[in-house]
């Protein structure tokens, strides 16, 4: 099923709230560090997700961090990312994925999160990074026509 809820439109504190986590990790240019913590916890969150994902991931690693480096600067005007979210459709195409994937997929960006920073994600930002996530799925997915999957035969 795919994403199915209406826009999200985050508030300016969240928007100042998700920037000041990923602040520091850009500027030290621990982005692929930041999305090896993310799989390693999607993995484990998700086994049957692996071998959907190239054996070695350090490119993937560096795909992601850019992805959401690009989408933590646009943040108050995600519009302006609409060819990436194009893009990033096509990459995903025939995945399946739904709401329940990218609310995962905030669940292993938090945990990630907190590695690197020793610290809780408090509950607002966690709330609006999950808002995003899903935001970001809706766009991602929006364009495109209902797909066969390839994932949740059970
Ligand atoms: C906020 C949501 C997401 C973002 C920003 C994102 C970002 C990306 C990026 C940048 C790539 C690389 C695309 C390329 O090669 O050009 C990618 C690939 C991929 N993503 Fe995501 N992704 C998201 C959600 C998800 C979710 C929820 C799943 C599955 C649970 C997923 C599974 C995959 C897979 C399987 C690939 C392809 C790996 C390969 O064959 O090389 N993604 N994603």
């Amino acid at each position: 099923m795919l994403v199915k809820q209406g826009p999200v439109k985050l508030s300016p504190l969240e928007v100042v709230l998700i920037q000041k986590y990923f602040e520091l990790i850009f500027y030290r240019k621990l982005g692929p560090v930041l999305t090896k913590k993310f799989y390693k916890y999607l993995f484990i969150a998700r086994p049957d997700l692996r071998d959907i994902f190239p054996h070695q991931m350090s490119q993937q690693n560096r795909k992601l961090a850019q992805s959401i480096k690009m989408l933590i600067e646009v943040l108050p005007d995600l519009d302006l990312l609409d060819k990436h979210f194009v893009r990033l459709g096509r990459a995903h195409q025939g995945l399946g994925l739904d709401d329940e994937d990218f609310r995962l997929f905030a669940a292993c960006l938090i945990k990630g999160l907190e590695d690197l920073t020793k610290e809780p994600v408090i509950r607002e930002a966690q709330v609006a990074l999950i808002r995003l996530c899903l935001e970001v799925g809706r766009r991602m997915m929006s364009w495109m026509p209902l797909m066969p999957t390839r994932k949740k035969a059970a």
